[in-house]
């Protein structure tokens, strides 16, 4: 980015929390060359310059055909474990102190590796940045939209003996055509397991799926949320049940949700009484992790230094941690602030 400003320091040192993150989107350009190598898996670029070259999308769809491809060099558990500390690595640098992440098991067990060694290995690597970076973090699994109903449920099958690494599930991927209400059956089982739900909704898709997940999903978080602001109902029901909405800047620019980083939804959506919170969604492949997401967007639009503090604390606050550790956290920021 551009120079860095007396905002941007500030954004540095910021306790925070991530809730939109795929694992899968932080794998780096030179770890997926250099797992291609080790794991003996062709992909179609000859250097680490050609891979960064691909990532040019005009939709969502232009990313996950290369973001699945990509995937496809992550064979072992240690493969998984290296991906899931290299990520919280980053984070801890950008002071992020608790991080919800998803991860995509059918990208996975539909090439033929074993959910316990996607699980395992990630676990692996989630204890390691607890013990060696203090980030706390929890695991969502996400189910994939394109795919079936019954194969989302044999995704929560094979899930059962892993049940208590995660703290909730997810639904991504594809999101136009395939509206939450193909998954009702599969999110009420998850929810009497106990797991928190969350959703991708509104990112391509329109302000109908955003209220499909509210009514028949019963989502406890809306993933992006972008287009809830076409449809004035939503925004008051979203405003009224302070309904977190884990908002992904660079991710709507590179994936052509806004056609400018200044046309971002963000002010508005916080002038609305929204509950937003800012998050990087796929790093590796949107150019910047979660406190590149708050300074450029905050260069953009003009965040003021109370609304960027205002972020860090929803994000906490829309975090499935309890209510004591969002009480520390977010006297942690207030702290900050106050210093600031
Ligand atoms: N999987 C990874 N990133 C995604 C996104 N932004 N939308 C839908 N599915 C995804
Ligand atoms: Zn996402």
């Amino acid at each position: 980015m551009a120079q860095s400003s007396p905002l941007d320091a500030y954004i540095a040192g910021l306790p925070k929390a991530e809730l939109h993150l795929h694992i899968e989107g932080s794998l780096e350009p030179e770890l997926m060359f250099e797992l291609a190598q080790r794991n003996n898996v062709a992909i179609p670029y000859d250097s680490v310059q050609a891979v960064r070259a691909a990532y040019d999308f005009s939709n969502l769809q232009d990313f996950l055909d290369i973001y699945y491809a990509g995937a496809a060099v992550l064979l072992t558990r240690q493969d998984f474990e290296y991906l899931a500390f290299a990520y919280f690595q980053r984070a801890a640098a950008d002071n992020v102190r608790h991080a919800e992440i998803f991860f995509d098991p059918q990208t996975h067990t539909d090439r033929g590796v074993p959910f316990g060694v996607v699980v395992e290995g990630l676990i692996a690597g989630i204890d390691r940045a607890k013990a060696e970076l203090g980030v706390s973090s929890g695991l969502i699994l996400s189910f994939l939209r394109h795919l079936t109903e019954d194969e989302a449920f044999a995704t929560l099958e094979a899930a059962k003996p892993y049940l208590h690494h995660f703290i909730g599930v997810g639904l991504d991927s594809s999101e136009v055509g395939h509206p939450p209400s193909k998954f009702q059956r599969v999110f009420a089982a998850a929810r009497d397991l106990g797991l928190k739900l969350c959703a991708h909704a509104g990112e391509e898709g329109p302000p109908a799926y955003v209220h499909e997940a509210l009514d028949l999903l019963h989502i406890d978080r809306i993933d992006h949320g972008n287009r809830s602001m076409e449809d004035e109902s939503l925004i008051a029901r979203l405003a009224a049940e302070q309904m977190t909405l884990t908002v992904c800047p660079l991710s709507n620019l590179k994936l052509c949700v806004v056609k400018d980083l200044k046309d971002h939804p963000v002010p508005e959506m916080l002038r609305r009484g929204l509950h937003v919170t800012l998050n990087s969604d796929d790093p590796s492949y949107f150019g910047g992790y979660v406190n590149e997401n708050y300074s450029q967007l905050a260069q953009a639009v003009g965040l003021t230094r109370e609304q960027v503090t205002q972020l860090a604390k929803n994000s906490f606050e829309g975090s499935f941690l309890s209510t004591e550790e969002k009480a520390t956290l977010i006297s942690e920021v207030e702290s900050y602030a106050a210093k600031g």
